[in-house]
């Protein structure tokens, strides 16, 4: 398996480019299936998640490869399955993406249910209300999620426990702008991915008004065409960026990032003394005292997103003073603490609230990665500790960082990849 050899402490310096969205680009590919003609998606990060994306559509009868290095081709015309099974579902859960566009275009979608998973309990029950409303009659039959029915317009309200969902936002989308007649999604969630989808399902030929808002309206039109598109930054690799630029007290620019996807991360860091500036084509993070201690409450977008939750968590285990972060996404995605304290930080959890004392320093410790997000944060943690860190199943970041050793080397980290065998537990 391969392992991660960070030497910490030394300050990043220079710039990094960002690829293209992860979440963005995983409902695309989703939402070209349901053209009548082959779509080429740009700017299309080579991660785990999208193989096995290219995996599911292949699997469903379309043609989806990579034709260059960052783009791809879809070519939904031999589509003749309408099953994601357990295999594939259960190595990402963004394969339920695939249940709007099948039920949207062909009237049936057999979606294996996704389990929980190392971040928390991850029920599917706005999705299955989402599409009952748009008339689908849903099943659950033998852990599969069954929708069945022609799709018709409706009003809907997507609101959860926590908030709005982002991919059952994308699912209803999808689903919506193929059914027969206008379909009002309220409380759908804002994320600057939905509003690329959105934007991409109009480029193929679909009505939807209301974009980047709460409220989405569809005006179902009859058929969609194949388009080139290109995918929007990853606003969440761009924010990891600048938190190791802020960690290690160094001076990244980071090319891509987007100011209006990252303002509640902006915020919080020139609160904590950092320096953001944004700049053509993207925005530098400069840092030369260690910084501020802060308050930090994740939210759906506009808020602080959860998905830097574990990133911002390394910075605050090193600031001056006490930081609270409270999770309102994912109240249990918190396997990260753990491993940080085995670096020298102190934190404790109460709740869903990680209270944090600021030490100096941090000081390199054998760690687990558990989860794409927290393995994020334990480079972070990595790069300003004192000595050496391994980090082990680093394939759970390949899900969702292009070549992130690299970029991190070109900043002046000390890091390799290898092959090692893992300690038993
Ligand atoms: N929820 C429900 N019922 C549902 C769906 C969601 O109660 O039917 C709850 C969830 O349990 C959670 C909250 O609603 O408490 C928000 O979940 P959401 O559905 O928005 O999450 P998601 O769509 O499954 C996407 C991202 C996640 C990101 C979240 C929140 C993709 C492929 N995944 O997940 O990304 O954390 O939104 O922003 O877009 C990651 O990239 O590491 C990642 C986990």
């Amino acid at each position: 398996m391969d392992v991660f050899k960070i030497q910490g402490g030394v300050p990043l310096k220079g710039e990094v480019t960002v690829s293209g969205s992860k979440n963005a680009v995983l409902p695309l590919m989703c939402a070209a299936l349901m053209g009548d003609s082959p779509s080429i998606i740009r700017n299309v990060p080579r991660l785990r998640d999208v193989f096995s994306m290219i995996e599911i559509l292949n699997s469903l009868g379309a043609e989806a490869e990579f034709i260059e290095d960052s783009v791809l081709r879809i070519d939904p015309y031999s589509v003749n399955k309408y099953e994601a099974p357990y295999e594939q579902v259960k190595k990402m859960r963004a394969s339920i993406c695939v249940l709007g566009p099948l039920f949207g275009k062909f009237g049936e979608a057999r979606v294996s249910m996704p389990g929980g998973c190392v971040i928390g309990p991850r029920p599917v029950d706005i999705h299955l209300k989402g599409l009952k409303a748009l008339g689908a009659e849903i099943t659950i039959e033998h852990g599969y999620i069954v929708a069945k029915g022609k799709p018709v317009g409706g009003e809907i309200f997507l609101g959860g426990r926590f908030g709005s969902s982002v991919t059952a936002t994308a699912n209803i989308l999808m689903a919506a702008v193929l059914a027969k007649g206008r379909t009002i999604i309220e409380s759908a969630a804002m994320e600057p991915e939905l509003g690329d989808l959105a934007q991409f399902l109009n480029r193929m030929g679909a009505k939807i008004t209301g974009l980047h808002s709460h409220v989405l309206q569809i005006e179902g039109v009859s058929r969609l065409h194949g388009i080139e598109y290109s995918v929007i930054a990853d606003r969440i690799e761009a924010g990891t960026f600048m938190l190791s630029a802020a960690i290690t007290q160094g001076d990244v620019f980071v090319r891509n990032a987007q100011v209006r996807h990252l303002r509640a991360l902006m915020d919080k860091l020139i609160l904590s003394g950092i320096q953001v500036n944004e700049e053509k084509d993207g925005i530098r993070v400069v840092s030369e005292l260690r910084p501020k201690s802060a308050e930090i409450i994740t939210f759906s977008f506009p808020g602080f997103p959860t998905d830097l939750q574990a990133q911002m968590m390394a910075l605050m285990s090193v600031a001056d003073g006490i930081s609270v972060i409270t999770e309102k996404i994912y109240p249990e995605r918190f396997m990260h603490i753990s491993e940080l304290n085995r670096m020298g930080a102190e934190i404790s959890l109460e709740g869903s609230t990680a209270v944090i004392k600021g030490v100096s320093t941090l000081s390199g410790a054998p760690v687990m990665a558990s989860d794409l997000r927290a393995s994020a944060g334990l480079v972070l943690g990595a790069l300003v500790a004192k000595g050496e860190s391994l980090i082990y199943r680093v394939y759970h970041i390949d899900r969702g960082y292009e070549q992130i050793e690299k970029k991190l080397s070109d900043l002046g980290a000390v890091i390799i990849r290898e092959k090692e065998e893992e300690p038993s537990v």
